[in-house]
């Protein structure tokens, strides 16, 4: 069952950069350190091509597809009011090339069927959101052969491993108020993220390991998947 809340928990998210640095970003990253790794050719050629940002935050890796990519159009979504602001201070003048989009990344799929080329998260809407849920939207928003990119963390970031089925870990958080809470995230080993995918409509599922650029408390390795929506819809008997 989808949890809704209207506590924004990514109200502090990104401010700090925010505050120093407002530059298109010159590179794509996938890792966790955002700082190494294979860039945006993981997402093959967008030239021309429709693509959304699920769970986009302040929009750094969409407005670097905009301004250096040449899509039709890139949509960040994102749900936080916070990250949506933050995102519109710094790139509004990327419109129409990047569209900034208040919402939830499954209503926002499920609104929009047959209609994306490319989608893609940073450690964004897809580590967040029940998977079984954002896969079958994500699959449904895409043309058929459309692909879904990502990269989430291969473990928790204290070291445990990454969970054998598909159940969430609570974490803690602060409301914008500073009280504690919990958010749910999902660390999933690779064969949990594939049979997702598979149920969900699609294909040529393909997951790298990318290890962290360097060790120590905080640092992961990342999960790099990528998954094409399938031409023809699966057969149920
Ligand atoms: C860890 S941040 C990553 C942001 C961005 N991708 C980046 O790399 O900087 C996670 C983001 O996902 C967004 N998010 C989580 N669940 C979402 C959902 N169901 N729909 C839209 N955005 C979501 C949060 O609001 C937050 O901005």
């Amino acid at each position: 069952m989808r949890r809704v809340t209207t506590t924004d928990l990514w109200h502090h998210y990104g401010r700090t950069r925010t505050e120093r640095d407002r530059a298109v970003p010159k590179s794509f990253h996938w890792i966790w350190s955002q700082d190494g790794g294979p860039g945006a050719e993981a997402l093959g050629d967008v030239t021309g091509q429709r693509v959304a940002d699920l769970g986009a935050g302040s929009a750094r890796h969409a407005a670097h597809l905009a301004a250096l990519h040449g899509p039709a159009q890139v949509v960040a979504v994102d749900a936080s009011a916070a990250q949506h602001a933050m995102a519109t201070d710094l790139y509004a003048e990327l419109t129409p090339r990047l569209r900034l989009v208040h919402a939830d990344a499954v209503a926002h799929l499920l609104a929009v069927p047959d209609t994306y080329d490319v989608l893609y998260s940073v450690f964004g809407a897809v580590d967040f959101t029940e998977p079984y849920e954002l896969s079958r939207a994500a699959s449904a928003a895409l043309r058929p052969g459309g692909r879904l990119v990502f990269s989430t963390l291969a473990h928790y970031l204290g070291g445990e491993p990454a969970e054998a089925d598909a159940v969430a870990a609570e974490l803690s958080a602060r409301t914008p108020e500073g009280e504690a809470t919990t958010m749910r995230r999902w660390v999933l080993q690779e064969h949990v993220w594939t049979k997702i995918l598979d149920e969900a409509g699609f294909t040529g599922i393909t997951i790298d390991l990318l290890p962290a650029a360097a060790s120590g408390p905080r640092t992961a390795d990342t999960l790099l998947v990528t998954a094409f929506r399938r031409i023809s819809a699966p057969t149920r008997t």
